[in-house]
């Protein structure tokens, strides 16, 4: 099969998805698919060969031009994180071309790339909370009266369509409010204040193999940072990432029921990794966020925990490709 390994975007996540489709390419079987990376800038889409010339995509029919040669693709293999492979507009084009994909469709990506929407359509799952929060339209500084009555501090300060933390704050204070504000508006015009919950931080992925629903083992991220953020994110010693999680059989079943129902309820493809905290009062999960396209450099979160089943990694690229819908 000819895959098209979509990767690039135009988000702060650019290099994350780099070093995401270097680790994809290696692992998959070059037996069975032969994959061309494909780097979406906002202007040209191309594929570089192997001596470097750099071809453009023929954005009218998805094609590549080799040699002489015209490429149609089988399918896509998206990890542009952020957007436009994360938010639904790669998906929507591929719908339009009739080219099947590894991810959530159009609408779910756009709903899920939301954070305050995600949250409110899966509100009613059972044992799961949301941490109280508001989303802010404009820069407006009235806001700051308001944000400070209605939640308690310390918040964290989101762009509600980021991802990787790029542009997110903790505060603990109305001080620091307008510089965490103003920070998260640079990178978008929608900002998630939310309350903070002292807890325990799990990820945990999941996938459609073979037509089956399986539930990935959990994460616990470990971080000494004040939260998981961009550095903490990406640079090697300064978190630590257990898999599988320390948990409790009976959390552990109640986790895995969680993002199953999650699953469903956003009509979710190929695989997802949702993020939590245990929180620790309470021993209640509350959801953070759902990421439909989420990072698979080597030392990734999902393939840590492909790896933890005892799952061959390239395999499972390979069933995420077979499971592809258009
Ligand atoms: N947004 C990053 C890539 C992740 O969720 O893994
Ligand atoms: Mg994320």
């Amino acid at each position: 099969k000819q895959i098209a390994l979509m990767a690039g975007g135009f988000s702060g996540e650019y290099e994350v998805s780099l070093n995401s489709a270097k680790n994809i390419k290696a692992n998959l079987d070059q037996a069975k698919y032969t994959v061309y990376t494909i780097l979406i800038g906002r202007d040209d889409w191309f594929y570089e060969d192997e001596t470097g010339n750099q071809v453009s995509v023929d954005k009218n029919d998805f094609s590549l031009t080799l040699n002489g040669q015209k490429i149609k693709f089988d399918a896509a293999f998206i990890t542009v994180h952020g957007t436009p492979g994360e938010d639904g507009k790669l998906q929507g084009y591929l719908d339009m071309m009739g080219v099947p994909y590894n991810t959530c469709d159009a609408t779910t990506s756009a709903i899920t790339m939301n954070k305050a929407y995600t949250k409110a359509l899966i509100h009613s799952i059972h044992n799961l909370y949301t941490a109280k929060s508001m989303q802010l339209f404009d820069r407006d500084v009235h806001e700051i009266a308001v944000i400070a009555n209605a939640l308690q501090f310390p918040l964290f300060i989101k762009p509600n369509n980021g991802g990787s933390s790029v542009g997110m704050s903790k505060v603990h204070n109305v001080a620091a409010l307008p510089e965490a504000l103003e920070k998260a508006f640079h990178e978008d015009s929608q900002v998630l204040v939310e309350e903070f919950i002292k807890g325990r931080e799990f990820s945990i992925g999941i996938a459609r193999l073979n037509g089956h629903l399986t539930v990935l083992p959990a994460t616990e991220i470990i971080t000494s940072k004040e939260f998981f953020d961009y550095e903490a994110k990406y640079t090697d010693g300064i978190t630590k990432e257990v898999t599988p999680a320390d948990l409790s059989p009976e959390k552990n079943a109640e986790i895995a029921q969680i993002v199953t129902e999650v699953y469903l309820r956003l009509n979710c493809k190929g695989m997802v990794r949702i993020d939590f905290i245990l929180q620790e009062n309470t021993n209640n999960f509350y959801f953070i966020e759902v990421n439909t396209t989420p990072g698979q450099s080597a030392a990734s979160l999902i393939p840590q925990q492909v790896r933890a089943m005892g799952m061959n990694v390239g395999e499972f690229y390979g069933m995420l490709i077979e499971g592809s819908t258009k």
